[in-house]
Formats: C-alpha cells, sequence, structure tokens
C-alpha cells in the first residue's frame, strides 16, 4: 500500500482526500465528532506539504433528515481547519481550482448523486478530475466499492493517509496475536460475523459471544428465545455449538429480570443484555488476557441497557493499565465508550464498524487493495 511518505511532492499539487465523515447529526449538529477528529492528522500533513485539499465523505441518509456534510465543515473549522464548504457539485470544479497551497474545501455528501454507490466510471471520472492525486484516510467505507472508494484511485495515482495507517497496523496485530488472546463479538447480524468466529476460532483462546448474536446460539440450543433479536439470513450457527473456545453468557437480562438463557420464561421475553454472573465469569479471563479484541455491544444500549457493556469496558481499561493490549471497535460500541470517557483508555479504538469485521475476516478490504 503506497502511503502519505511516497508522495514526493505535495506543493501546489490538488489532492482528492477521501474522508469518512459518516456521523451521526441531529437537528444540523455533528453529534459524535470521534471520525471527524481521527481525520485532521491527514488533513494537516497534507496541508503542511503545500497541498491543496478536496475533500469528500459519504453521510447516509437518514430518514427526515437533511444529510448535508455543512455541519461537519462547522467542526473540522473547530478542530483548526480552515475549510471552505461546497455545497453543488456543479461548483466543484471551479472551487477546486481557486484553491491556493496548504487550503481546503469540503465537497458534499457524495451519496447525493447515484453514481456514488454504483461506482459509476462517470462520476469516478468527474471526481478524478478536480484533482491530480488521491488519498484514502476512510478506512470505515474501505469495504464499500464505491466510485470514490475504489473509482477514483484507479484514474489517478492513489495514497493511504495515516489514519488508514493506523487501523491497518494495529487491526492487523490480531493476525499475530498475543496469547491468552481473548475475542469479544457482540452486537447483531449474526451473518456478517460467522466469518471472524470461524478464523478466530483459531487464533483466539476464548471466544465470548454477547449482544443479540448469542440469541442466535440460545435458539440453536433449543432454548426459549420469547421476543428477543434473531438475525436474518442463510447461516448455520450449530457446528459451533460444540467449539469449545466459544463461551456464552450463562445469564441474561430481559426488561425487568435476570434468568438463565436455558430457562426463559415467557414467550413474550425478549432478552437486552448479558446478566451480570456472565461479566463476573469473564473477569478472570480478562485479567488473565495479553491481547483483547472487542467488537459489538453485549447489550441493546441505545434502548437503555448498557450494563454488561459498560462492566466489560472497564473490565479491559484495567487489563490495558495492567499491560494488555485491547482493540476495540464498531460504531455502538465506540459511542458506549465515549458516553462512558472512556474512549481514549484502550490500546487502540477503530473508527470503522463493518470494515473493521471484513478486514479482520479478509486480511484487507477493496479500498486498500487499489492502493497497491
Ligand atoms: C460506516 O459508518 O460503517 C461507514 O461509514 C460505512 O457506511 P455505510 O454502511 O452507509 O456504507
Amino acid at each position: 500500500m503506497k502511503t502519505l511518505t511516497d508522495i514526493k511532492n505535495l506543493k501546489g499539487v490538488k489532492v482528492f482526500l477521501r474522508a469518512d465523515f459518516n456521523v451521526p447529526v441531529q437537528g444540523g449538529k455533528v453529534m459524535d465528532d470521534f471520525r471527524i477528529k481521527a481525520a485532521v492528522p491527514t488533513i494537516d500533513a497534507l496541508r503542511k506539504g503545500g497541498a491543496r485539499v478536496i475533500i469528500a465523505s459519504h453521510l447516509e441518509v437518514l430518514e427526515g433528515e437533511k444529510a448535508t456534510l455543512e455541519p461537519v465543515a462547522e467542526v473540522l473549522k473547530k478542530l483548526g481547519v480552515p475549510v471552505t464548504f461546497v455545497g453543488d457539485y456543479a461548483k466543484a470544479a471551479a472551487a477546486a481550482d481557486a484553491l491556493k497551497d496548504g487550503e481546503c474545501i469540503l465537497l458534499e455528501n457524495l451519496r447525493v448523486n447515484e453514481g456514488e454507490k454504483k461506482n459509476d466510471p462517470e462520476f469516478a471520472k468527474m471526481l478524478a478530475s478536480l484533482a491530480q492525486i488521491y488519498v484514502n484516510d476512510a478506512f470505515p467505507v474501505s469495504h464499500r466499492k464505491h466510485a470514490s472508494v475504489v473509482g477514483v484511485p484507479k484514474l489517478i495515482p492513489g495514497y493511504a493517509g495515516l489514519q488508514i495507517q493506523k487501523e491497518v497496523e494495529n487491526l492487523s496485530q490480531a493476525f499475530n496475536p498475543s496469547h491468552p488472546f481473548l475475542f469479544v463479538l457482540g452486537g447483531a447480524k449474526f451473518d456478517t460475523k460467522m466469518p471472524l468466529i470461524e478464523k478466530f476460532s483459531g487464533l483466539a483462546d476464548t471466544i465470548f459471544i454477547g449482544g443479540a448474536i448469542a440469541n442466535d446460539f440460545f435458539k440453536a440450543k433449543g432454548y426459549e428465545v420469547g421476543e428477543s433479536v434473531l438475525s436474518e439470513g442463510d447461516f448455520d450457527v450449530k457446528p459451533l455449538l460444540t467449539n469449545p473456545k466459544i463461551i456464552l453468557p450463562i445469564d441474561v437480562s430481559n426488561q425487568d429480570h435476570v434468568i438463565k438463557p436455558a430457562n426463559s420464561a415467557s414467550k413474550t421475553d425478549k432478552i437486552l443484555d448479558v446478566g451480570p454472573a456472565s461479566v463476573e465469569a469473564l473477569k478472570p479471563k480478562i485479567a488473565a488476557a495479553k491481547f483483547i479484541l472487542w467488537n459489538g455491544t453485549l447489550g441493546y444500549c441505545e434502548a437503555g441497557y448498557p450494563e454488561a457493556t459498560n462492566t466489560l469496558a472497564k473490565l479491559i481499561v484495567e487489563a490495558t493499565k495492567n499491560g494488555a493490549t485491547s482493540i476495540v471497535g464498531g460504531g455502538d460500541t465506540v459511542a458506549a465508550l465515549s458516553e462512558l470517557g472512556l474512549d481514549t483508555s484502550f490500546s487502540f479504538v477503530s473508527t470503522a464498524g463493518g470494515a473493521m469485521l471484513d478486514f479482520l475476516a479478509k486480511g484487507t478490504l477493496p479500498g486498500l487493495e487499489v492502493l497497491k
């Protein structure tokens, strides 16, 4: 992968910087600036080198919200990046041409253009025509074969930004980990996590399953799961039930009571969190681990069930202080950590969700392959 240090001269060079500013926005305000902050070192490095920076990102359309990146420009300014927002793609070329050395613009949400998700060659060509070189610092979207991720770097020379380098270096530690290696996997959508469980069955010493995906295991064991969230899709959990490395919760919190999964009381019960005895039982494994990889919350935090996730976070922070390497990721997980003020207490916190899972499962991503 070519990186910023491979660029011989940046002075006066127009750089198309693909960032990931897909951040929660409510009422025109950015609710979490973690990903924006993560992009600043690359923007600064490009500006310092005298580049003219054209920054672009997607912002997934939320129902009823105007998915504009304008609020992100305000956050960038507060973070010391003097950026001008360009809300209209018809004006992008003129704005890029008017840039002086060290200046930057932020383009509107890439996904207002139909060609972005379709990886339309004409759209990629238009984006590429804005600059001389391409820098990808958008690790969280690098699993998508979209125009700004894989199309543009086929047309102009492409390089990886500093955040992508950090993500690759840190996440790659999981392929050659210290032992004992504890892998904690939560969240939902079992089908996206199955390849990881299979891969890390070989690499990890213990795999603890929490979140909604634990319900898929309970169901496969024949337990009543009531109205708990289950994953959709074509997969078979049964072969994993005999895997000695996989640990399931021994108790779970429903709406207002804690029970053993095997004893789910009623068909209207809904499992919402891992129970306290399960986290207690995991304590010695966390304390002994030299390497901890965690993706996905243990409970439904957004609905008010953060207890197990919070306790786990504190225990992993403790283990990190005692010398363990801890790597954490996933949108909801990182949001829970920010809420606790613990997002800087791990060895590495990934900015990615789905892309982290794909990278861990496959060791690469389409957006990284095109930078080789
Ligand atoms: C993310 O938030 O995981 C990335 O920005 C990718 O977003 P997407 O799932 O909407 O492509």
